[in-house]
């Protein structure tokens, strides 16, 4: 997920870059590791960018600093392809003598072919970013018609994927054309000057004036208006509206925390994992493997390594994996995993898991990993961070920048990037076939709208919450990958609302905990489908009767049609049904909303929750 600013004006003042560079510092949130700009002058494109924090690039404008312009384009960056560098920073360069640039938010699932396309024609690259070749592209169609519009037009009907593109040539000053399909564009319209933004963020402080635009739309800024068409190039119209959020709110979204945007990014943050994971012949690809199919057809034991929301994460894999590989999967907190002389060989997989790729802890395990040989592999939101250096593979999960400390977006990209691992897995060693991995994405790929469906349903528990603020101890059950669930319930309470939660496996109860159950004592149960195995949900059913006889509180979370809980809850919160394993990624959520509300009733900070920090870089 990246920031993009375009900016076109009238003024004689040729304040392009100041806006471009305003609107990049409100966007940072959205990625910052790296950023850049382009501006058109009668001396052509001029342009900058750096790798690190927009300040590096600020610094570097001081010191060199750019000629007046009224057009120009900017974008801060959260690495999805290429690491975080000044050669695949943004913007990117095409056409004749590099005179158009442009820029890009989103993943070019096609961009191999495409490339390989381009070098046969002989064009060179310089980054190894997919945006890259968007670039050289539209600057070869702009080459040909001399119409940015049409260029870009010719090209995105070749792309598959996520992308907001934004495009500027040295021939076309006063121009800037965007494109969006499932990546968020937004026209700001002002007084003589229109904007373009990854959203409002971007010209807040300069007009309050939006249009959004729809799917696979193209619009065309200038000093005199703006123009939508569709891909095909008919006209079409964006939706206008006034922007009523302040600057700090904007930044979020128009949300009040980070974490409530960050929970309502989810459905992106599962989709843009998922993407560009299928090859033509419907077989999965990783990043950057490193490992060899063949070590990899080797692997006789797997270790999972991460700690707090993240090994939650590993827990839920555990599951599938060994579910479709047939592989001993072992899940370790990585702080306990160095200290317990750990059965690792050249046979293991280690697979870390982390939103930051800094957690010590979990660097630390990883490190001892390859001392003793294993193979490793990382599972991380952050490129070119530490984890993912130190490991012979990584495999990134595409959440965007988390910002708020409890993880919400990155768990639930974690669990979706370990699913696409086993699935990988298990094509590789014959323990499934590419169809029955694709009906498996196929089911996956209906999360992300399941996710947005579940969203719109939750004001029940945010009720349920204020209800609930002055709870004391709340209980979390689950079983089977519930029982993960459970834990990560528990888990957003005690960060969020300073609560004493626990999270047990419904199993577990009556060997102790239920000693806990009184009357009124709240109790989240996490309720398995219908249809899974072993007929669990009957036995959670059975667990639930038990704590209800008891005087417990019940708040069931239930697959929508599930009648057999009703009699035995008192709040019965609904997620849209899915197959068994993929279940955490929709029963999950309404648990971090839950959470969410009763800090907000405690009025406490939800992004910044007292003693903790958003990565333990100490051991
Ligand atoms: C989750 O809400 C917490 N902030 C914490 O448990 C976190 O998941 C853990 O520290 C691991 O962080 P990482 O994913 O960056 O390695």
């Amino acid at each position: 997920m990246c920031g993009i600013v375009g900016y076109v004006g009238r003024n004689a003042d040729d304040r392009a870059l100041e806006v471009v560079m305003e609107g990049l510092a409100r966007l940072e949130y959205r990625g910052y590791d790296s950023a850049g700009v382009a501006l058109v002058t009668d001396a052509g494109i001029l342009s900058d960018k750096r790798a690190g924090k927009l300040e590096n690039l600020r610094k570097a404008l001081a010191r060199q600093p750019l000629a007046p312009s009224r057009t120009a384009i900017g974008h801060t960056r959260w690495a999805t392809h290429g690491g975080p560098t000044d050669e695949n920073a943004h913007p990117h360069h095409g056409g004749e003598g590099d005179r158009l640039a442009l820029i890009h938010n989103g993943i070019i699932e096609n961009f191999h072919a495409l490339k390989n396309e381009l070098l046969a024609d002989g064009v060179e690259f310089t980054s190894e970013t997919d945006t890259e070749v968007a670039a050289k592209l539209v600057g070869r169609e702009y080459d040909r018609t001399g119409d940015l519009t049409a260029a870009m037009r010719a090209v995105v009907n070749r792309l598959e994927g996520a992308f907001t593109l934004l495009a500027v040539h040295a021939d076309s000053p006063g121009v800037v054309v965007g494109a969006r399909r499932n990546s968020p564009l937004v026209v700001g319209v002002g007084d003589g000057e229109f904007f373009l933004g990854s959203d409002v963020a971007a010209f807040i402080g300069y007009t309050r004036n939006a249009v959004e635009l729809g799917q696979d739309q193209i619009v065309t800024i200038t000093p005199d208006g703006y123009a939508v068409t569709d891909f095909a190039g008919n006209p079409a119209a964006g939706r206008g509206y006034e922007v009523t959020w302040d600057a700090s709110a904007a930044e979020k979204g128009g949300f009040a925390t980070f974490m409530e945007k960050e929970i309502h990014d989810q459905p992106q943050a599962v989709a843009d994992t998922l993407l560009g994971r299928f090859d033509e012949d419907g077989c999965l690809v990783l990043d950057e493997v490193r490992i060899s199919e063949e070590d990899l057809r080797r692997i006789t034991r797997i270790t999972i390594v991460a700690c707090g929301t993240a090994a939650y994460a590993g827990m839920v894999a555990k599951y599938a994996i060994e579910h479709w590989t047939r592989i001993p999967v072992e899940v370790a907190l990585a702080h306990e995993f160095r200290y317990c002389d750990p059965i690792v060989d050249e046979t293991t997989l280690v697979v870390s898991i982390s939103q930051s790729g800094e957690t010590m802890d979990t660097l630390m395990a990883v490190k001892h990993a390859n001392e003793l040989g294993a193979l490793t592999l990382s599972i991380c939101n952050t490129h070119g961070s530490t984890i993912p250096r130190e490991s012979d593979a990584v495999l990134y999960t595409h959440a965007g920048p988390e910002i708020a400390v409890a993880s919400t977006k990155a768990f639930l990209a974690q669990i979706t990037a370990s699913y696409i691992l086993g699935l990988y897995l298990a094509q590789l060693r014959g323990e499934t076939y590419a169809d029955d991995a694709r009906e498996v994405m196929a089911e996956l790929r209906q999360i992300p709208a399941k996710i947005e469906d579940l969203l719109g349903r939750m004001d029940r528990v945010k009720e349920i919450a204020y209800f609930m603020a002055d709870s004391r101890a709340v209980l979390f059950l689950g079983r089977h990958v519930g029982f993960p669930v459970a834990l990560e319930g528990a888990l957003k309470l005690k960060e969020l609302a300073y609560i004493h939660a626990e999270g047990f496996a419904a199993g577990e109860l009556k060997h102790g905990p239920i000693a806990l159950i009184e009357p009124g004592q709240p109790v989240f149960i996490v309720v398995p489908a219908p249809d899974t195995p072993h007929e669990l949900h009957k036995k959670v059913v059975s667990n639930i009767q038990e704590i209800r006889a008891r005087g417990a509180r019940t708040i069931v979370i239930a697959e929508d049609g599930d009648e057999d809980v009703v009699p035995f809850a008192n709040e019965v919160i609904r997620v849209p049904q899915t197959a068994p394993l993929l279940a955490p990624l929709l029963a999950v959520v309404p648990l971090q909303v839950f959470a969410l509300h009763l800090s907000t009733a405690k009025d406490l900070d939800v992004d910044q929750p007292r003693n903790l920090a958003k990565s333990v870089t100490v051991e």
